[in-house]
Parts: structure tokens; C-alpha cells; sequence
């Protein structure tokens, strides 16, 4: 099964284009860079991959059919900001039930047991992230697609989180969106990159 954008364009009501005519293609096991300016639509096409919103052309294909956010959902997407991503009257042991996390995932993500209580506004930002990144790491992901996953986070728990998520990448041949100012970390974890332009 893979991920496939076909000819995909955006604009935002009347404003200029984002990007016209984007092909990606992202395979069983691979990591794929996405690099580009602050405003030159990243997060905006990480949406259309995962299907949360409609381009105004072209189509996302999952295994060759039109992706769609009905149902089981093999493409999942992490955003920078965790505090926006989680409802904030669920307790994070909920947050996980309805994902259907392994243990192993929590244990390698540093997810401690009190946690699973709290509220997301009694968390940290770090602490937070690892719900969201254990949440897209449901053991149906396929596909995952991390907006800047750790970038407001120190080296220490950013590296842990990376580790975690390219051990389940590896065991379960995902492919990975990465998406990041940081042309290091990149480097490090992508097979190849893809650029967009402002
Ligand atoms: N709802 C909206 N209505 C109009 N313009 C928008 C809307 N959302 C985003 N934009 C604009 O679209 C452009 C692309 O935004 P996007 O968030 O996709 O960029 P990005 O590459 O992820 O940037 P960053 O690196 O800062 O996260 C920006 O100029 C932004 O101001
Ligand atoms: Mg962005």
C-alpha cells in the first residue's frame, strides 16, 4: 500500500497558489524529508496527505483509493502543537484506548503510568507530545506524518521520541513524512527530501 498525491495544488480562498501540481509518492518503510520556508505550505499539505482537508486540485491516493478520514485510519499526523491536538476534558488513558496503543510504544516513548490520569493541562509540552506521538502509533498506522513532532522540545526528549518512532517505523515498515526547520535532523533520518517553495 502507498501513500500517492497526484498533481495536488492549493490556494486559501482568493490568495495566491501555496504550491501547483505537487507528486509525492511514499512507500511501505520510508522516510521522505519535507523542507521549506515558514509559510511555503507545509503544514497545509500535511493535511491534504492525511485527508484532513480537500485540495483544490489533484487527489490523495491510500492503496489506490481516494484517502479518506471515515473509519480505520492508516494515515496518522502529528502536529508542533500536542496542547492543540487532544481534547482537553479526556484523560490521557483515554487519549490511548481509543488509539489501541501497544505497551512496548508507551514504554519507549517514556510514557510514566501517573500520567495516564491527568488532563492534558496538567502535562507538559514534552510530556503531552509523547501522548499525541504513542496516540499516532495505533498499531493500523501505516503512514505517519510528523508536522515538526519535536521542535519545541529539548535534544534528550526529542531524540527518544525519534528513537521510538524509528523503531516502530522499521518493525512495521511505515513510511514517514518529516517535516522540519532542522536540515540536521533531516539529514539524519530521511531517505530523501522534498522541497517547497515560497
Ligand atoms: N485558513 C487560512 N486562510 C488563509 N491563509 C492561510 C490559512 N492557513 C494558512 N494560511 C497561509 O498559508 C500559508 C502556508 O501556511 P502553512 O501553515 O501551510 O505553512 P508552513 O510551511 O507549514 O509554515 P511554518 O514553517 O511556519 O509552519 C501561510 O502564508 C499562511 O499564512
Ligand atoms: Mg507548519
Amino acid at each position: 500500500m502507498q501513500l500517492e498525491a497526484k498533481k495536488l495544488s492549493y490556494r486559501y480562498g482568493c490568495y495566491p497558489w501555496l504550491f501547483r501540481e505537487v507528486d509525492f509518492t511514499l512507500s511501505p518503510g520510508e522516510v521522505v524529508g519535507l523542507l521549506g520556508p515558514s509559510g511555503s505550505g507545509k503544514t497545509t499539505l500535511c493535511r491534504i496527505l492525511a485527508g484532513y482537508v480537500k485540495p483544490a486540485e489533484g487527489r490523495v491516493l491510500l492503496g489506490g483509493k481516494p484517502i479518506t478520514r471515515k473509519g480505520y485510519q492508516p494515515v496518522q499526523l502529528v502536529f508542533q502543537h500536542p496542547e492543540k491536538a487532544l481534547n482537553p476534558r479526556w484523560r490521557m488513558r483515554k487519549v490511548l484506548k481509543e488509539a489501541e496503543v501497544e505497551d512496548s510504544i508507551l514504554e519507549a516513548l517514556g510514557i510514566q503510568s501517573e500520567w495516564l490520569s491527568h488532563f492534558p493541562g496538567e502535562l507538559s509540552g514534552g510530556e503531552l507530545q509523547r501522548f499525541c506521538v504513542a496516540r499516532a502509533l495505533g498499531k493500523g498506522t501505516r503512514f505517519l506524518i510528523a508536522d515538526e513532532m519535536t521542535t519545541m522540545l529539548d535534544a534528550i526528549t526529542q531524540a527518544q521520541i525519534w528513537n521510538a518512532v524509528l523503531n516502530a517505523q522499521k518493525q512495521r515498515e511505515m513510511g514517514i513524512v518529516v517535516v522540519s526547520h532542522e536540515e540536521k535532523l533531516v539529514a539524519r533520518l530521511c531517505d530523501r527530501v522534498m522541497r517547497l517553495s515560497r
